[in-house]
């Protein structure tokens, strides 16, 4: 025992150093920046942050939340609804339309999962018939139109009557909602559920579409009662389905965006009041089209191509407009030798994009005039169109003026 006493003396010495070193070595580690706070602080600033993020690094985990203080849509609605007393009883039904936005946008995420892709059938399995636009309506067509349909129809009973893109029919609300008290109100709305449905299968971006008249005072409610022209327009507003959600709306004083936000479930005030660049270097039309397009949209897409443009076509007009309405330029969709009046509907996609371009300060034009001009003759009634910053429309019009067939020589 006596004779190892000196060699158990040198062992704890030796621990003793060892945890000695061991601390010197945490302290030099923590003060040289490779200690882990450091090395978190570095990967926050990191180019690979977001990787490290992705794969749910736990490091990453304790970052600051950077939720801004918005707005909520519904507090919006709230002040503006007050502020212009013309529109106040409005509320309930653009609350519901928003609604109906986040039904939509769920309904679209779900569509690979719940197998709600291609054509819409019966209960017997059947294909449904082709809509009045000759088009094949898509299950989530008509999904969408439910949603629209009650929610225009059975909020506030402020709407009367509802056209949609996707009924070949003017409907009353009192049919909708199987009721004759929905049969009241001084307002019609018109709608395409789910626009750019071409998009649906390849989960590209989708977009709703809207339009609130004022029916004129006294008039009886029938199809006739949407023959106007777009300035009877009291609201438009869309709906984006893509990277974000994102519902734009006028109520005719200016232009204003709201975001879905996915921890809470609610559109926040994201955008305030757009304003659409004067001028815009992108382009924004189907131009596998353009040997069938009209002489003027030709010599204009010659032209913009000798300065620095910028070519971006989507197939949705929602998102191809809300690009044009972010970033300027010029959307359109002109009239073909074959379709001269072109493939968009005035009454719920031309007329309300156009209503909420003039209120970003920007411009909606037919080539030859203003789209809220253009007064409805039919339901489903297509015209040419030209949307976005107003030096980019006044220009297309130019060319409308100069190689138009009025100024042609017989
Ligand atoms: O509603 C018609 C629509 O789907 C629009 O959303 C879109 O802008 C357009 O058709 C695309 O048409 P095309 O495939 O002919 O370019």
């Amino acid at each position: 025992m006596h004779r190892h006493q000196p060699l158990k003396t040198m062992c704890t010495l030796k621990q003793q150093l060892s945890t000695f070193l061991l601390i010197l070595c945490l302290a030099v580690v923590s003060t040289s920046g490779f200690g882990p706070q450091n090395w978190n602080r570095k990967i926050r600033s990191s180019p690979i942050r977001d990787e490290i993020q992705i794969r749910g690094n736990t490091l990453l985990h304790a970052l600051p939340s950077k939720k801004k203080k918005l707005k909520t849509f519904q507090r919006y609605l709230e002040i503006e609804c007050w502020k212009q007393s013309n529109i106040r009883d409005l509320e309930p039904v653009l609350q519901a339309v928003a609604e109906s936005c986040k039904q939509i946008n769920r309904i679209i995420q779900r569509a690979q999962t719940d197998d709600l892709f291609g054509a819409a059938t019966d209960k017997d399995g059947a294909q449904l018939e082709e809509n009045v636009q000759g088009e094949v309506q898509q299950t989530l067509d008509v999904l969408c139109n439910k949603f629209m349909l009650r929610a225009f129809c059975g909020s506030g009973n402020c709407i009367q009557m509802v056209v949609s893109e996707e009924e070949d029919e003017a409907k009353s609300c009192a049919d909708v909602m199987a009721d004759s008290a929905f049969a009241v109100g001084d307002y019609i709305a018109a709608f395409d559920p789910i626009d750019g449905s071409k998009n649906i299968d390849s989960s590209l971006p989708l977009g709703s579409i809207f339009a609130i008249y004022k029916k004129q005072p006294g008039s009886k409610v029938d199809t006739s009662t949407f023959y106007q022209d777009g300035t009877g327009m009291v609201a438009a507003g869309y709906c984006l389905f893509s990277a974000s959600t994102v519902l734009v709306l006028t109520m005719g004083a200016g232009v204003d965006g709201f975001t879905l936000d996915p921890d809470s479930g609610r559109f926040l005030h994201t955008l305030n009041d757009i304003r659409i660049p004067r001028k815009g270097s992108i382009y924004s039309f189907n131009e596998a089209n353009y040997r069938d397009f009209e002489e003027p949209v030709q010599r204009y897409l010659d032209s913009v191509k000798q300065g620095s443009s910028t070519a971006r076509y989507i197939g949705a007009l929602v998102a191809d407009v809300h690009n044009i309405l972010i970033n300027g330029g010029l959307y359109g969709y002109p009239g073909t030798r074959k379709n001269p009046d072109g493939k968009l509907r005035l009454l719920y996609e031309c007329a309300p994009m156009a209503m909420i371009m003039e209120q970003a300060g920007g411009a909606g034009s037919t080539g030859t005039g203003r789209v809220l001009a253009l007064k409805a003759t039919e339901i489903h009634q297509r015209t040419p169109v030209f949307l976005g910053s107003v030096e980019n429309v006044f220009e297309l019009d130019q060319f409308y003026s100069y190689y138009g067939d009025e100024n042609k020589d017989e």
